[in-house]
């Protein structure tokens, strides 16, 4: 259940009221519009898949950006309300099981993606320790997956936050991707610590 302090800050948030004007179903869009302004990650074309896509923002931004000669896959443990948008496919899958791949290659017809983006994020209980471990297990699940759904020269984006083990997956991510940064985005809310390892030219 949110807080009462958590919707009195969500009510006076800029990027909220700007989601629902411009047509995006949650502020998370803007962090992928500010790391395509900063990193290009991606272009007109391009395959996209994004975990823990649920509501669906940032996969709305990915399709703007792709456009419809594009494709966005957004895969959620939780059902997706239907798109408008032609290049969005949407898949209920837990990415803790084992069918991610397989599934997500079945609607690609076996094609690889430019940029796999992960927001996949807990429920939080409040205590640190739990949420930091369950964190880092779905941002490394996600890290896993990329290894198989991630073409050549691809991208990731994954979201994470600070702990010991971060540190083991940043060393991860330098040996499979040519240059590795960290994005704090600005539409982070103040109360989070999460931040995006961006990983681009993915070697194999
Ligand atoms: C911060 S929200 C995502 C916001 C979304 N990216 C957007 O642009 O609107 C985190 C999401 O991670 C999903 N999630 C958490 N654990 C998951 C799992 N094991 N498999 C798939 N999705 C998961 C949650 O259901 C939740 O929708």
């Amino acid at each position: 259940m949110p807080t009462r302090r958590w919707i009195e800050e969500a009510k006076r948030d800029p990027y909220r009221r700007r989601a629902r004007e411009e047509g995006y179903r949650s502020r998370a869009a803007y962090k992928l519009e500010e790391a395509q302004r900063r990193f290009g990650l991606l272009k007109r074309g391009d395959i996209v898949v994004e975990l823990g896509a649920w509501p669906g923002g940032i996969a709305q931004a990915a399709s703007r950006i792709v456009g419809p000669e594009g494709l966005v896959v957004a895969v959620d443990v939780r059902e997706f309300k239907p798109f408008e948008e032609e290049n969005i496919i949407a898949l209920q899958l837990d990415i803790l099981e084992d069918n991610v791949v397989s599934e997500v290659l079945r609607v690609l017809g076996g094609k690889r993606a430019d940029l796999l983006i992960s927001d996949a994020s807990p429920r939080f209980t409040g205590i640190r320790d739990v949420d930091v471990i369950r964190q880092y297990e779905l941002t490394l699940r996600s890290y896993e997956i990329a290894g198989s759904l991630v073409k050549r020269n691809g991208s990731v984006m994954l979201k994470a936050f600070d702990c010991e083990e971060v540190m083991e997956l940043a060393e991860k991510l330098r040996r499979d991707y040519a240059v590795v940064k960290r994005l704090v985005p600005q539409a982070r809310r103040k109360t989070s610590s999460e931040f995006y390892f961006i990983a681009m030219g993915k070697r194999f």
